[in-house]
């Protein structure tokens, strides 16, 4: 299975997610931070997977990176995030696409709003695939760590993804893996 991950992280906690998940995803596996990802999806591709964190409710935009920088991430992230590349990503097969984000924890965490829920909206709308999967991992606080417990929980969704054919479509996600 040929898998292409691209995410965007601000402070590095959706970047080892990104790399939990693509731990379980098999050999073939290709990860890149979205300012490297390629402009058009390579042929052959089986699986997509995107991620990045939530911002403002939603994928994040220039304006919510530059407040991240504000509050101390590195400025090298502000120029691109998933939202940008997705608009832009050229396709030409129907590939099976699943989104996943980090957000805050703990009582936020019933908050609606989600990066990986709006990418699967988006991903929908403008037939970049098909969506087969989103799912959130959390963080204690803004800029992080990890809760515990996610890690594992990112390897066990890069688990289920890999044998996807098994779980059907839209399998995988967890309590707010429906989109
Ligand atoms: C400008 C800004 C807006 C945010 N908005 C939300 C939000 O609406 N909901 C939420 O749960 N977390 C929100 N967060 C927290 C981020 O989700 C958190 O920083 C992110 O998961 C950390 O991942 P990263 O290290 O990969 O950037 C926000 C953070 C920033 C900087």
């Amino acid at each position: 299975m040929s898998t292409l991950m691209v995410y965007e992280s601000m402070w590095g906690n959706t970047r080892a997610v990104a790399e939990a998940v693509a731990d379980r995803l098999g050999e073939d596996v290709t990860v890149v931070e979205v300012s490297d990802a390629p402009a058009r999806l390579p042929a052959g591709l089986d699986l997509l997977v995107v991620g990045g964190p939530t911002h403002a409710f939603s994928m994040t935009r220039a304006k919510t990176r530059r407040s991240a920088v504000e509050q101390g991430a590195d400025p090298a992230h502000v120029e691109r995030g998933i939202r940008e590349w997705l608009d832009e990503v050229e396709v030409t097969d129907l590939v099976d696409v699943a989104t996943f984000d980090t957000r805050i924890g703990g009582p936020m965490q019933h908050l609606p709003g989600s990066a990986a829920k709006a990418a699967g909206r988006h991903v929908r709308h403008h037939h970049v695939g098909r969506l087969v999967a989103s799912e959130s991992c959390y963080v204690d606080e803004g800029q992080g760590p990890l809760s515990a417990g996610e890690l594992g929980r990112a390897q066990a969704w890069g688990e289920s993804l890999a044998h996807r054919d098994r779980v059907g479509p839209g399998g995988g996600g967890g309590p707010d893996g429906a989109v």
